[in-house]
């Protein structure tokens, strides 16, 4: 057999990249105030799929994101947005009628939304933690799902991810995007190993030279270790992986009172910087522990993300804010351009294949 083109080697087709039209199987994951238009188009220019991460942005400041992302990018891109936000039909309306190729759901969606979405000609994709919310939504008709091991960044579950890829991939016939600690080719050949199309990278995209977080922030987190994360419910009330900072620790260390005060201080604070009323909050809230089964404390406290996440990645305040973070940070010690980064990555995998398919002639 001839030895294939060095260009061959870094070209890996799947049901991802013919479902999506994209070349490489690479996701770049939503992260709230760091995946907006600029990293978003970097990733598709660059042959994987960018997602514009709108829970933190207002109806109009998405559809300026997605007007801006297209005048940058002629691929295909997504929007990640979460199913219960109290304008997701007008969202999911927005990108419709903006044409966005891919809609993203952070949580399930209602099987009519993804319906409206399907019916426009839109791919969706669904983010799960857990089996069987992978069957749910595909028996719902979403295109794909990303699956997150519990080495990710932000919310996580507690399965780690090479547990989880196997049994849901095993469990759906749809497509299954692995994430939660990846940053390299030989992770993508894992994660084609284990049944997955192509994976998707949080942590790996923020610590891009294309992604807007202000250095000082991007520095710490090239410095952080393997063990410089720390998953705690004291942020929003549910598991949260984040850089373990001198804040954080106060944060676990704290009493509930103090925190219960610093959340309530953030919701104003919040009710501020987002324009969203008294009322309108209260009215999410009441969702949220319906639907989440929260206690009003823990509501609270979610009420705290926005705003230190915030603080972070936009303002970088590396002393107050938060910085959700996978494990995978610790293996981390370089800002390459997506451009870069896909292409090491797919030029890695290419390597790896040729490896492991000398292992079997041997
Ligand atoms: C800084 C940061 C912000 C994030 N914000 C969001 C978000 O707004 N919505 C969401 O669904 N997931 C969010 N995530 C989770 C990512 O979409 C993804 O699941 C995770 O980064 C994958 O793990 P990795 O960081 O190991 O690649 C965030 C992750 C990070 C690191």
């Amino acid at each position: 057999m001839s030895e294939p083109e060095a260009s061959e080697r870094g070209v890996v087709r799947t049901a991802l990249t013919e479902r999506l039209g994209i070349r490489h199987p690479i996701v770049q994951a939503a992260m709230g105030y760091v995946s907006g238009p600029r990293l978003a188009a970097a990733a598709s220019d660059a042959g994987g799929l960018g997602l514009i991460a709108s829970a933190t942005m207002s109806l109009a400041e998405l559809d300026q994101a997605i007007e801006e992302t297209a005048g940058r990018t002629a691929a295909p891109f997504g929007v990640n947005l979460r199913a219960d936000a109290a304008d997701a039909a007008e969202r999911v309306r927005t990108i419709i009628a903006r044409r966005v190729p891919v809609a993203s759901f952070a949580q399930a969606p209602r099987p009519e939304l993804i319906a409206q979405l399907k019916d426009a000609g839109v791919v969706t994709i669904a983010s799960v933690g857990a089996r069987r919310h992978a069957e749910k939504v595909a028996a719902w008709g979403v295109d794909a799902v990303i699956a997150t091991g519990g080495e990710g960044g932000g919310h996580v579950g507690a399965v780690p991810t090479s547990l989880l890829i196997p049994q849901v991939a095993a469990a759906v016939d749809i497509p299954v995007i692995a994430a939660g600690g990846f940053f390299d080719g030989r992770g993508l050949v894992a994660a084609l190993a284990w049944g997955a199309a192509g994976i998707a990278m949080g942590t790996r995209f923020l610590l891009t030279s294309d992604s807007p977080v202000a250095d000082p922030v991007k520095q710490l987190y090239l410095a952080a270790g393997l063990d410089g994360t720390v998953v705690t419910r004291r942020v929003d009330g549910v598991p949260h992986r984040v850089l373990r900072t001198t804040m954080i620790d106060h944060l676990i260390r704290g009493g509930a009172v103090a925190g219960l005060v610093r959340s309530a201080r953030n919701a104003a604070a919040f009710r501020g910087v987002s324009g969203t009323g008294w009322r309108e909050m209260l009215r999410q809230g009441q969702a949220m522990r319906r639907e989440g089964g929260l206690t009003w404390s823990q509501v609270l406290m979610a009420a705290n993300t926005p705003v230190l996440l915030r603080a972070a990645m936009v303002d970088g305040r590396t002393d107050l804010g938060l910085m959700s973070s996978g494990q995978v940070t610790g293996l981390i010690g370089d800002l390459p351009s997506c451009a870069e980064l896909i292409e090491t990555i797919m030029a890695e995998a290419g390597r790896c294949l040729d490896r492991l398919d000398e292992t079997r002639k041997a």
